[in-house]
């Protein structure tokens, strides 16, 4: 396995490959790896000739006070686990390497970026579209594989891939969760055992919802309501949104007539979490 850092020896890493008609794929990730990872990167490694894992904790995302400078990091066991699962190359360059002193050009989603988590994270997905273009110039990949759980992030991406017209296959994996239901995030490190123990209710929640549905309930205020109640019933639990929205624009429902993503995102103690489901009349 390769590790490369500096962005001109990624491209000709790259057009070597391309001129060999080999295909490539690409995981894109901020490291610390968990399960949810390594099936990103499974997945991926089934896809292509060769697998570029790109590790990079992207300043650009994180706004004023979040937790940029604390976000869990381990490049020496994030590399073992890559080699592991039969990476080519992990792609780790430094935040001066990718955004060079006097760096000002941005890829802006302006529509769909601004719901859900971006109403509490300005710039946030200005930060994940520009680091994700960004990676797809420099890696040209044929397929990039993401997770079901940053369910706002891949609609923003395949949209961004759409309107931009990048000749990529994106490949959505569904969300890994631990034992309890808690889904899978670098972020669950920050938890105390109480606050893991309680954060599974965020997806218990969701199941609740779904099971609401299965029985017939259709309206979305009421959903979401339930929802509220079940997470209230931890002292540590506080809900920042709960919506029931159309997968692709994010427009909330008022019913659920069709695929419907039910999105949360809640504090549990200090770390904020996001989960979510689909739900289907
Ligand atoms: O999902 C993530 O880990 C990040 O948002 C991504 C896509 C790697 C961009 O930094």
């Amino acid at each position: 396995m390769r590790i490369i850092t500096a962005i001109k020896e990624m491209q000709s890493y790259v057009k070597h490959n391309y001129r060999r008609g080999r295909k490539i794929a690409l995981v894109p990730t901020m490291g610390y790896f968990h399960d949810g990872h390594v099936m990103l990167i499974r997945e991926a490694r089934k896809l292509c000739d060769r697998l570029v894992v790109s590790i990079f904790v992207n300043p650009l995302q994180f706004g004023r006070g979040e937790d940029f400078a604390t976000y869990p990091r381990d490049m020496k066991r994030d590399l073992d686990l890559a080699k592991e699962e039969g990476t080519n190359v992990v792609f780790a360059p430094t935040a001066d390497e990718f955004y060079p002193p006097g760096y000002s050009t941005f890829v802006d989603e302006e529509k769909i970026s601004k719901k859900l988590c971006g109403g509490f994270r300005p710039g946030h997905f200005k930060g994940v579209t520009t680091v994700v273009a960004k990676l797809f110039n420099i890696i040209r990949p044929h397929t990039a594989v993401f997770g079901q759980k940053d369910a706002q992030q891949v609609a923003i991406i395949k949209k961004m891939v759409r309107e931009l017209s990048y000749p990529i296959h994106i490949i959505v994996i569904q969300t890994i969760r631990e034992k309890n239901g808690l889904a899978c995030s670098s972020r669950n490190e920050y938890l105390t055992v109480h606050e893991r123990k309680d954060a599974a209710l965020l997806y218990a929640s969701l199941q609740k919802a779904q099971d609401m549905v299965k029985a017939g309930v259709r309206d979305a205020g009421k959903i979401a309501e339930s929802i509220r109640a079940h997470l209230a019933s931890s002292p540590v639990i506080k809900p920042e949104y709960v919506e029931l929205v159309n997968p692709n624009t994010l427009e909330r429902v008022s019913q659920i007539g069709e695929r419907t993503l039910i999105a949360l995102a809640a504090h549990v103690g200090m770390t904020r979490l996001i989960d979510n489901i689909f739900v289907e009349p």
